[in-house]
């Protein structure tokens, strides 16, 4: 039988607590490995189901993953076993960021449809034409793309949007590509940096300039092993300090790396949240009102999307009314409904709330949220629909009077580790049944 946790709300989470790995930056590196015959050790990776999921990829394509008790993996693939992964479809969108280093170990790779969270359309154009710009053959078949490529060619490439995806993609091919790549309008979240780091370290050329966007890869004809350290995870960071604040509590989140969530610390100070940057962590202490705020989710620097459904639960707490303006993803707000149920006052809206028009201007996706507070909210049973979302339900149960019963347990395991033991060691009263 599926698994559900039971909360029963209404208690202030009060403790330390110590971040693991970030997720988004763990499965990248782990990808990055199999651009090189070496090995390479990969430390500080959370113990979550992504982890596993790309485990299961690395080693169908071909690596050896050996880990300990300690977050750490050595992957070695000295040899590609199959160029075709297509059996590993919808679990995560991973498998498309394979491309790269199959291409260059083989020539050729199959990879699936990607799955991952309903949050939106989330198609993958930009790492197609980017990929097809470098002289990438690509065809689509029934339940797969096949790619092929004697030669990767330099290229000028500008994604239409800033995409973590396909800016890693890009990233991935070109750095064993021995010819320039310049990319612009790319990514720079955090962990796509963190990559950065891993390849340069396994002898990449790789030139980013975060404040243009802009980055120039110049290929090399091989890469060595590393010992690679993933960054804490700043979506895990924001779930701990967000439950702390929305259920009147106190808690110290070690492990942080405080610019890594500069923009949230700035909302909680706005809000009149207490937080207190500390040698060895940061702490969140609440207040007894908080001011509402608006928020725009933007790509980095900007407010990070994946904060947006967690974060929404405090604002259900501020006294006024918050807006969140979602310009990531267009349907990230399908958690709402359920919040309502519990007694949240939410109005989703198409307009471009709170800011200046986004993409999604003039469409029809409800990408904005107008939250009224403070509301007490209520007990219900819950059911995630993805990582984030079922943050945003286990933070609302743990403010909420009375209990909840929320299932679709296994996508927040995709993301946390030990979710229900590490909530439970700050005092909540939650239990996976
Ligand atoms: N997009 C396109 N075409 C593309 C690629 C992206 O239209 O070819 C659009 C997407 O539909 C979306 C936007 O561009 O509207 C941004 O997508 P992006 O490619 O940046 O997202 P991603 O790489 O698929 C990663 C994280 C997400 C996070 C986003 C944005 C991983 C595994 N996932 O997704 O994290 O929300 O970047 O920061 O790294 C999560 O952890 O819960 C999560 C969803």
């Amino acid at each position: 039988m599926a698994e559900k946790l039971i909360v029963r709300g209404d208690r202030p989470l009060e403790g330390e607590i110590e971040i693991c790995g970030s997720k988004n930056a763990a499965t990248k590196a782990m990808i990055a490995s199999l651009l090189t015959e070496e090995p390479c050790t990969i430390e500080n990776i959370p113990l979550s189901q992504d982890i596993a999921i790309t485990k299961e990829l690395c080693e169908r394509i071909g690596s050896e993953v050996v880990c300990d008790n300690d977050h750490r993996c050595i992957l070695a693939a000295p040899e590609i076993r199959t160029t075709s992964v297509i059996e590993l479809s919808r679990r995560n969108r991973i498998p498309i960021l394979t491309m790269g280093p199959l291409l260059h170990r083989r020539g050729e790779a199959e990879v699936p449809f990607l799955g991952g969270d309903p949050i939106g359309h989330r198609p993958i154009d930009f790492h197609l034409t980017a990929l097809t710009q470098m002289g990438v053959r690509i065809e689509r078949r029934e339940h797969s793309y096949y790619a092929t490529a004697r030669h990767i060619r330099g290229a000028d490439i500008e994604l239409p949007f800033p995409s973590v995806g396909a800016t890693e993609n890009v990233i991935l091919t070109a750095v064993l590509a021995q010819v320039k790549t310049r990319l612009t309008n790319a990514a720079i979240e955090p962990e796509i940096a963190n990559l950065i780091g891993m390849l340069t370290a396994m002898g990449a050329a790789i030139r980013c300039d975060s404040s243009s966007r802009f980055m120039e890869i110049t290929g090399v004809s091989r890469l060595r092993g590393v010992t690679h350290r993933v960054i804490p995870d700043r979506i895990e960071t924001v779930s701990f300090a967000t439950a702390a604040l929305a259920t009147g509590g106190n808690v110290l989140v070690r492990g942080v790396l405080t610019a890594d969530i500069e923009r949230f610390i700035d909302m909680i100070r706005a809000m009149e949240g207490r937080v207190e940057v500390l040698p060895d962590g940061v702490r969140f202490s609440s207040t007894p009102s908080y001011r509402p705020t608006v928020i725009e989710a933007a790509p980095h620097p900007g407010f990070l999307t994946d904060w947006q459904p967690p974060v929404s639960i405090l604002l259900t707490k501020a006294n006024g009314a918050s807006i969140i303006h979602e310009t990531v993803h267009e349907d990230r707000f399908g958690y709402v409904k359920d919040l309502r149920r519990m007694g949240a006052e939410i109005a989703i809206s198409d307009e471009c709330l709170g800011g200046p028009p986004c993409r999604f201007v003039n469409r029809t996706f409800n990408h904005s949220a107008r939250i009224m507070g403070p509301t007490r909210l209520r007990g219900a049973d819950l059911k995630m629909t993805d990582i984030r979302a079922g943050m945003a339900h286990v933070i609302a149960a743990l403010a909420a009077e009375g209990e909840s019963v929320i299932s679709g347990v296994e996508h927040i395991d995709r993301g946390y580790e030990k979710i229900d033991e590490r909530l439970r060691a700050l005092g909540a009263d939650i239990r996976r049944v």
